[in-house]
């Protein structure tokens, strides 16, 4: 594993898929088994699956508790149904709330069926709040830099808010769904600010799809075009990429 310190950054590369799982779910253990109280910032999408699989096999080996931990997912699809298997209710279900023995009652994500999505998004940023914040937010990062479903734009917004999907996140997560008409167009995801507010950012990606957002978030000019690009304000961030995923911010550090 390859170490690289970039101010506020420490970026461990590994070599493959399983090894960034490992990593990942080893430094959210590390906090588990030093508070039995912990907010995590949950994720979706394929990349944070295998941390999954591996914090299940870590609860189910008794390493690990969840009893006292409460969740907070980043976004969801707007409008989507709990049932829908594509909704990311579901998917916290299937790869990780199922299989661990979390209180439900302490896992939280955006209602993709609320009513009134303003209103939803304002209680969502009060309930993080009310918990005293994140303690470690797990982020992937969309081949446009998206975090969360915060799109490429003109501004950096601060609250949980309800989002257009950008043309090619819609195209990206396609894959899940039957055909590219199936992808809802919107979303409910947090901020900006809420997501900055936790005091630990892990990030992980993997593949070569995601190694010119990796470069340009870490040594690109911090712009609302690329979201991801606001870690390099935050102060404590990890991130773990394999080795395509990180192909061309080496390159660049060569140069
Ligand atoms: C999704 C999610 C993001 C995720 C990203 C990357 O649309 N909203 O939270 O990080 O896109 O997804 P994947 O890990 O499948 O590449």
């Amino acid at each position: 594993m390859k170490t690289i310190n970039l101010n506020n950054v420490t970026v461990f590369v590994v070599k493959d898929y399983k090894a960034l799982s490992e990593k990942g779910a080893s430094i959210i253990a590390a906090l588990l088994m030093t508070k039995k109280d912990a907010v995590l910032g949950l994720a979706t999408g394929s990349t944070p699956q295998g941390v999954y699989e591996e914090l299940v096999r870590m609860n189910k080996s008794g390493e690990i508790t969840f009893k006292g931990v409460h969740t907070y997912n980043l976004d969801e699809y707007y409008p989507i149904d709990k049932s829908n298997a594509q909704s990311y209710d579901y998917f916290m279900k299937e790869n990780l709330f199922n299989h661990i023995d979390i209180d439900m009652a302490n896992t939280h994500i955006p209602n993709g069926m609320a009513e009134n999505s303003t209103k939803e998004s304002s209680s969502y940023d009060q309930k993080v709040r009310s918990i005293g914040g994140v303690d470690i937010q797990l982020l992937g990062i969309g081949s446009n830099g998206h975090i969360g479903f915060n799109e490429p734009g003109d501004v950096f917004e601060p609250m949980t808010h309800r989002v257009q999907l950008d043309e090619r996140t819609i195209k990206d997560n396609a894959r899940f769904f039957g055909s590219i008409e199936e992808v809802p167009t919107e979303a409910i995801t947090m901020g900006i600010g809420t997501i900055m507010s936790a005091k630990v950012l892990l990030l992980l990606a993997n593949g070569e799809k995601k190694a010119t957002a990796i470069k340009e978030m870490l040594l690109g000019k911090v712009k609302p075009r690329m979201q991801a690009s606001i870690l390099q304000f935050h102060k404590n961030v990890i991130v773990v990429v394999d080795e395509s995923a990180a192909s061309e911010l080496i390159a660049e550090l060569k140069e």
